[in-house]
């Protein structure tokens, strides 16, 4: 047979068994039984992209596993009012047999109707319908009541890390704080003391860098447009690395950050990485918590078995990282994109290679995750696919590392990466072990890292805080308001019923 004609062959039957198996599973998947849930189905939930989601089961019963197909399901929203709506949804395949949806509202519309199709039967409890008024994220319309709105949300009870930050501090005297924290960081460091009054957020800035502020704004303007803040005053430290360096048992002073560590005592947010994602999701940014999840590149039996890494030279590891590649390329592929921070000896650490995008990562089962200046920001975007991190053992971490567990979410790595060898050795002796951590990350970040989370987190922090205050929070002397935006090209009329009323 000649070479062309095996190619044919092989081509039409490749496409014949696709469409076979479209129309297989397409004819087995139940609408009735198929599930639908998330946040995005209440019209209560206000978030920059809501979302929800599909998992596709079978008539017996069972949840299909793996993709039925990207087009498997439709949705449509309208609205009985509107015959145009300004909404951009996306269905997003995650190839596990389940659908993350996902739109953005462009202006606030009443009575939202979602559909969900399969070919033309209504899925589920399909048509969802969104009582009352939808805002969009730009509506400024806090919910008057935090309470109510942390239920509406949904938000857990607690936060172990919050609770432990706070646990510092038997009060804290903003009237002290506006004095002393300028004073003692002021001069050398990047701050923003902020104080939320009346739901209006305040700000004056200290020292040079100052432009980190623009994420702190943004994640305060959106959290005032959706619930009322209690009246709050505090420090948030625009630099890489945390500040409070005293002992707990000397006179800590309040500072809140991106990053926490071992040896400080920082009040630690959501990264401003991550607050971006999710305030731009569907907007300004193409990697989120969202779109990562369609995009986790071959199915796991298809991933190449070598680690991964790319990134730039942050710290003294990402060169003995890059350097322990050379030596063993069939263990581990890194490389620099970028050198900036120490001197580029070509001979050691080899040409820098173009930028990978970071969906690419996934055609390899092993991320490493390796700190730079700090922690290393990417590891809620590595634990959303479905490979399994390779986590180096850092006193730095992010506000959700107290929850994660070595060996049931990634495999640890020692800090100087000296069992890193081993550890890639081990997990490819043990896949079936090596994918069920993979799982059990991305099922965490499913479930922890989403914008909801991310919002019930910050609020709950400022409210805890709040609580801690002695003496009252005020608009002092050189701060400045930060106005909403104005731009909004559809502006929206709030029409919240007062707390009072709920009851
Ligand atoms: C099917 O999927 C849903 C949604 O992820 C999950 O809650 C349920 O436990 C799954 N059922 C089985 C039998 O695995
Ligand atoms: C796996 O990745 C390595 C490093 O990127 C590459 O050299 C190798 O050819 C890949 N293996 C396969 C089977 O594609
Ligand atoms: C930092 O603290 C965590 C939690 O106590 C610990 O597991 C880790 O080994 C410490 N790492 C370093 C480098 O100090």
């Amino acid at each position: 047979m000649s070479v062309r004609l095996f190619l044919l062959l092989a081509f039409s039957l490749e496409v014949f068994r696709c469409e076979l198996s479209g129309r297989k599973a397409a004819s087995v998947i139940s609408p009735a039984k198929t599930l639908v849930w998330g946040p995005g189905l209440e019209a209560d939930i206000v978030l920059p992209a809501r979302f929800f989601y599909i998992q596709a089961v079978d008539s017996s019963g069972k949840n299909l596993t793996t993709s039925p197909g990207e087009k498997t399901f439709e949705v449509k929203i309208v609205s009985p009012t509107e015959q145009f709506t300004r909404i951009w949804i996306q269905v997003l395949d995650r190839r596990d047999g389940s659908f993350l949806v996902r739109y953005r509202l462009y202006a606030t519309y009443t009575d939202l109707h979602i559909h969900v199709l399969l070919e033309a039967s209504q899925v589920a409890k399909s048509p969802y319908v969104l009582n009352g008024a939808v805002y969009h994220e730009g509506c400024d319309c806090p919910q008057p009541s935090g309470a109510v709105w942390e239920k509406q949300m949904r938000c857990p009870e607690s936060f172990a890390q919050i609770t432990r930050d706070l646990s510092l501090y038997a009060g804290v005297d903003p009237d002290q704080n506006s004095q002393e924290i300028p004073k003692r960081f002021g001069q050398r460091q990047s701050l923003c003391h902020y104080t939320i009054k009346e739901n209006k957020v305040y700000v004056k800035t200290f020292g040079e860098h100052v432009g980190f502020r623009i994420f702190m704004d943004a994640i305060l303007l959106s959290l005032t447009r959706k619930v009322r803040l209690p009246d709050v005053e505090f420090f948030v430290n625009l630099g890489d690395w945390p500040l409070e360096k005293r002992k707990p048992t000397d006179k800590l002073h309040p500072i809140f950050s991106w990053c926490g560590s071992n040896t400080t005592r920082d009040i630690v947010m959501p990264t401003y990485d991550l607050t971006e994602s999710v305030l731009e999701t569907m907007g300004r940014v193409s990697l989120d918590m969202m779109s990562v999840q369609a995009n986790t590149g071959p199915l796991w039996p298809q991933k190449n078995a070598t680690a991964f890494w790319r990134g730039r030279d942050s710290r003294q590891e990402r060169l003995q990282l890059v350097k322990l590649s050379r030596a063993h390329p069939d263990f581990i592929d890194a490389a620099f994109t970028n050198f900036f921070f120490f001197k580029h000896d070509e001979s050691l650490y080899g040409p820098l290679v173009k930028h990978v995008s970071f969906f690419d990562f996934f055609k390899y089962k092993y991320q490493i995750n390796i700190d730079g200046t700090v922690a290393a920001y990417r590891l809620p975007y590595l634990l959303a696919g479905d490979s399994v991190v390779l986590k180096q053992d850092s006193g730095y971490y992010e506000h959700f590392y107290n929850e994660l567990r070595p060996w049931e979410h990634y495999i640890p790595i020692k800090a100087n990466l000296g069992d890193l060898l081993e550890k890639i050795q081990w997990a490819r002796d043990h896949d079936e072990e090596a994918r069920k951590i993979a799982l059990a990350g991305q099922k965490f970040a499913r479930s922890h890292l989403m914008g909801d989370s991310i919002f019930c987190y910050y609020y709950k922090l400022f409210k805890e805080y709040a609580r801690l205050q002695i003496t009252e929070p005020k608009v002092r002397e050189g701060m400045e308001l930060v106005e909403q935006p104005t731009d909004d090209l559809f502006p929206c009329s709030c029409n919240r019923r007062t707390a009072k009323d709920e009851l």
